[in-house]
């Protein structure tokens, strides 16, 4: 069995939120060669989106190991170390906790991890996202998994015709349901329609019996009780052979759709599919970014990546996404551009609504007509 992790922090910016200085990238790139000929890792590649920096990994230690995280979080600090030293923006934003026990979970870092009898040939595409959270995956997921007008191995494929099962977590109440699709397709969109709080954690094929994709599900702001930036999430996704295949996985990405985050992590936007060099989201600190690293695993090494989109058929939904941005630009401080107020991370109503309580007056009648010269 092989793991493939990917562990994602944003431990500081360049410049603001929007890239990783080349130096941080340095570091983190000989902290992964010192995990591989330590033994440690199988292989690895240091990616990143916007100001996040991706370690993704294959290793054998099974997902949530403690060598592992650990090995991420010493490389985090020491990316932090190159940020401080810089002066760098948010140096060390995501790293929520001073010390390490264990595995990561509630510590800031988010990871998607997947683990497996490698195949013989075994695509697997990386996403990385910034400047949005967890729940932008589950609409491309959804299509990827479930729309025969998306995937048509959904339709003419035997090995998937019996469908997936969808993994859902409740990130408010912490708990967690299986929807088995087609069968249950209406009962899931009525939760992942809300993709501030229910999100796919993985999916996983009824015919092959294997996880086919996984995501980072962590809240950022639900862990750190305020806000502390975007999670940012990154998922993996395997493909072909009774999966979906590439440009299967790859098509739901083909619209611009809206997700929560770019400024403040506190506005509607649409999702730009990008190439890693174009993964720099300065406008507005969005519009919020995707980008697609393909792998063929192999012996558990990595071979690749292939920037998938870095493909002109992809040209459109960047011009989409241009325009829907200039569309909600246009809505400044008015939703459905700002995010609803339950949903804000960053706000000044629990301040208002303290100092303006006594200007608050019930709606009478004779109040609303008060002020007009009436005598
Ligand atoms: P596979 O069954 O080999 O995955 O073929 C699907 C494919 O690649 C067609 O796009
Ligand atoms: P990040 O989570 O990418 O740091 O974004 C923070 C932010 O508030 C951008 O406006
Ligand atoms: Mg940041
Ligand atoms: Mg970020
Ligand atoms: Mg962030
Ligand atoms: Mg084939």
């Amino acid at each position: 069995m092989v793991t493939l992790s990917i562990i994602k922090a944003d431990t500081g910016g360049f410049v603001g939120h929007t890239a990783v200085h080349p130096d941080m990238m340095a570091e983190a790139r000989r902290e992964m060669t010192r995990g591989i000929e330590s033994g440690l890792l199988i292989d690895g590649h240091v990616a990143s989106c916007g100001d996040d920096v991706s370690l993704i990994m294959t290793h054998t230690y099974g997902p949530d190991a403690d060598l592992i995280h650990s090995f991420a979080w010493d490389t985090f600090q020491a990316t932090t170390h190159i940020a401080k030293e810089l002066g760098l923006y948010g140096a060390g934003q995501d790293l929520l906790s001073d010390a390490f026990s264990g595995n990561l979970r509630g510590m800031g870092p988010g990871y998607a991890e997947l683990e497996f009898e490698e195949r013989p040939s075994d695509p697997v595409i990386c996403f990385l996202a910034d400047k949005t959270e967890p729940g932008a995956w589950n609409l491309p997921l959804y299509k990827m998994f479930a729309d025969p007008f998306n995937t048509a191995g959904l339709v003419i494929d035997q090995k998937m015709h019996a469908g997936f099962t969808f993994e859902v977590y409740d990130l408010y109440e912490e708990k967690r349901i299986f929807f088995d699709c087609p069968a249950e397709l209406y009962e899931m969109l009525m939760y992942i329609g809300a993709p501030a709080r229910y999100v796919i954690h993985s999916v996983r094929s009824k015919t092959l019996d294997e996880t086919a994709a996984a995501t980072s599900t962590q809240r950022l702001s639900l862990i750190a009780g305020k806000y502390v930036g975007k999670d940012d999430p990154v998922m993996i996704v395997r493909c072909q052979s009774g999966l979906p295949a590439v440009g299967e996985v790859l098509e739901p990405f083909t619209f611009a759709y809206g997700v929560a985050g770019c400024m403040r992590g506190s506005h509607h936007a649409p999702l730009m599919p990008v190439s890693s060099g174009d993964a720099h989201p300065s406008r507005f600190d969005g519009p919020p970014r995707v980008v697609a690293l393909g792998f063929q695993l192999h012996d558990g090494k990595l071979i690749g990546p292939r920037d998938l989109f870095a493909d002109p058929a992809f040209d459109r939904a960047r011009e989409q996404a241009n325009e829907a941005m200039d569309y909600f630009r246009r809505h400044g401080p008015f939703e459905p551009h700002r995010l609803p107020l339950e949903d804000l991370e960053y706000t000044t109503m629990t301040i208002l609504t303290k100092r303006l309580a006594s200007r608050w007056t019930p709606m009478t009648t004779e109040l609303a007509t008060a002020g007009t010269s009436r005598s």
